[in-house]
């Protein structure tokens, strides 16, 4: 069903991206060591990794980052593994057997994280090197905080060392996970190591169109060609919405409401985003709410920004003040170049209160 709101792990179930899911696969069957799958939030990452994982011929653990906070310590990271491995027991059993630090109860895998028999990351790639594996890390860019280094010199340990691994990367937060990586910096444990990187881009409006008509056909619901473009233009072939919208168009019949959701979901995930500066600094979180109800109103340069920011709090801004927010705004895959990347994003943050 392709208006079923979790991610697709069938191929039948996928619409389109017959190309990225077989480059995701080739870069499996080559045995590349890092494959990178980026793109914006509900753009199809999770689906087109699940999609590729299932049809290629290597077992595979999938740990989602996600699940991390941001100051995440290795008793959090270990029970994701563990979590991971567990759900997999079934095919992982014989190569978990016997790693010292590693104990199987019943369905349960528990990884040593501290103490006596502790097991370093290191040496729990170096374990699994025994056969080929694929380690999916999903949105990350979550790895960021206290031990990224760490999980970043294992990966390139097995980068090095591990032939049978393959480590999939993807990041929803694109700038914020090629700052992970950070490939070209001589400091970084990754520097120098090569990855293949998959970025998934939106629809074109005629596959949005095709989408839409075949998940409304699936539910049997007749809808008009006028209703099926004006959801195909406004949510600019973001799959994700697509969804979204498909599902509550078949609900409620109504497009004013399909849009109304669709911000009210992005005003929350801007207001989560801001929420953790407002720990730093609420003078901070403010800001990034002026400057994003700025651009979304049409200030698309540096100096109307500037202003912008400047009318709004009444007194003069540093200019490496804004530098700071607009930089962190492009690393979280919200705004390139003065435009905001998903069309909702824009619509919720008109309504911020800044
Ligand atoms: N090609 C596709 N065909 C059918 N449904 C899709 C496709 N791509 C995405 N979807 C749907 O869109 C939504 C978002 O997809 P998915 O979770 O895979 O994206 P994502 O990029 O991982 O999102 P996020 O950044 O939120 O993790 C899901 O409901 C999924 O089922
Ligand atoms: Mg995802």
């Amino acid at each position: 069903m392709l208006f079923d709101e979790r991610p697709k792990a069938r191929r039948e179930d996928l619409f389109d991206r017959v190309k990225e899911v077989s480059e995701v696969i080739d870069a499996i069957d080559k045995g590349r060591p890092i494959i990178v799958l980026s793109g914006i939030r509900r753009i199809g990452k999770t689906s087109v990794l699940l999609v590729a994982l299932n049809e290629v011929n290597v077992d595979s653990v999938l740990i989602d980052c996600r699940a991390l906070k941001e100051n995440y310590g290795r008793r959090e990271l270990y029970a994701l593994f563990s979590t991971a491995f567990s759900s997999k027991l079934d095919k992982l059993r014989d190569v978990l057997k016997g790693i010292r630090g590693v104990s199987i109860m019943g369905n349960y895998v528990e990884l040593k994280w501290s103490g006596r028999d502790y097991l370093s990351l290191t040496e729990l790639f170096d374990k699994l090197n025994r056969r080929r594996l694929v380690i999916a890390l999903d949105e990350a860019q979550r790895l960021r905080g206290p031990l990224a280094n760490e999980v970043k010199d294992a990966i390139a340990h097995a980068y090095d060392y591990d032939r049978n691994l393959t480590f999939i990367l993807t990041g929803s937060e694109v700038g914020l996970l090629h700052e992970l990586l950070n490939v070209d910096d001589e400091e970084s444990p990754l520097y120098g190591r090569y990855y293949h990187e998959v970025a998934l881009g939106r629809f074109s409006v005629d596959e949005s169109e095709e989408f839409l008509r075949r998940g409304f056909s699936e539910l049997s619901i007749s809808v008009s060609d006028d209703v099926i473009t004006s959801i195909a233009e406004y949510f600019d072939g973001i799959p994700g919405w697509l969804t979204l919208a498909g599902n509550v168009y078949a609900g409620t019949r109504d497009l004013s409401q399909v849009r109304e959701t669709a911000i009210k979901i992005a005003m929350s995930e801007i207001e989560n985003l801001i929420r953790v500066k407002e720990r730093t600094s609420p003078i901070v979180a403010r800001r990034y709410e002026t400057v994003l109800r700025c651009i979304a109103n049409g200030s698309n340069s540096w100096g109307r920004v500037l202003r912008c920011l400047e009318d709004e709090e009444g007194s003069t801004i540093s200019s490496s003040v804004l530098h700071n927010i607009i930089t962190n705004l492009e690393k979280l895959s919200i705004i390139k170049d003065y435009e905001f990347l998903d069309p909702i994003y824009r619509e919720a943050s008109k309504r911020l209160k800044g």
